[in-house]
């Protein structure tokens, strides 16, 4: 099958020396996507900035910025069987580059931020994507409730729920301990580390095409 994969931050630049980004390793998306070509599936792996080596047998889109990474998936998701979106793409993103790098002439800056558009969020309604979707949720609270609502929100087959208020996993560690969302139930994985998550989550996301 044909998997399009996110993974990675985003970098939102603020002048040309800066940039806003999050704590995002792409540890989790490309575990996930060596897992799928080792399962002999046809990857394509969307990442942000990362200093991890590209897994064998995957095609890769490098991206910089949130937009860039809206652009890219835009341009291949009409293709893929199955697309899962690892990344933590930023939520919001400076409203304006400076050209020139800003100087520190005053006791405080304001930056002022505007929202960036939902990948996830608009592969259904604004891409008509059809195949299996498949989002992560990291969250600080209320993991369970918060994925379902993005679950719902956004159509997806499944969500994977990160704690991501634990440094133990999630952000950047080199294990994960997850719940998986789905329509109908709940589930949560023991904590493993991401290379064997990934190969078990990728068989998992496999049933989810054998089931449409
Ligand atoms: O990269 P690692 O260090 O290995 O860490 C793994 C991880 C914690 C980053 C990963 O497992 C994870 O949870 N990724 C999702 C992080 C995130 O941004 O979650 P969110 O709850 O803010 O977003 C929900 C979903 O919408 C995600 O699938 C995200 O990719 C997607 N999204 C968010 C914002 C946006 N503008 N576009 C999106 O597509």
């Amino acid at each position: 099958m044909k998997i399009l994969i996110t993974a990675g931050p985003t970098q939102e630049p603020i002048d040309p020396v800066r940039y806003l980004t999050n704590r995002s390793s792409g540890k989790m998306g490309y575990a996930l996507a060596a897992s799928a070509a080792k399962r002999g599936h046809q990857v394509l792996l969307i990442s942000g900035p990362t200093s991890l080596d590209l897994p064998e047998g995957v095609d890769f889109l490098p991206v910089v910025s949130a937009a860039d990474m809206y652009q890219a998936v835009e341009s291949q998701i009409a293709k893929q069987d199955i697309a899962i979106f690892a990344a933590a793409v930023a939520d919001y993103t400076p409203a304006n580059v400076s050209e020139q790098k800003i100087k520190k002439d005053g006791d405080q800056l304001t930056l002022v931020l505007e929202k960036t558009k939902d990948i996830l969020g608009s592969a259904r309604s604004v891409m008509n994507f059809t195949g299996a979707l498949v989002g992560f949720a990291a969250e600080t609270e209320n993991l369970e409730e918060n994925a379902r609502g993005k679950l719902q929100r956004k159509a997806c087959d499944l969500v994977v729920g990160n704690d991501v208020s634990r440094t133990d996993i999630g952000f950047d560690s080199s294990e994960n301990e997850v719940l998986l969302v789905y329509p109908d139930r709940t589930e949560g994985l023991p904590k493993d580390n991401k290379d064997h998550l990934a190969y078990h989550l990728i068989e998992l996301i496999e049933d989810l095409v054998d089931q449409e």
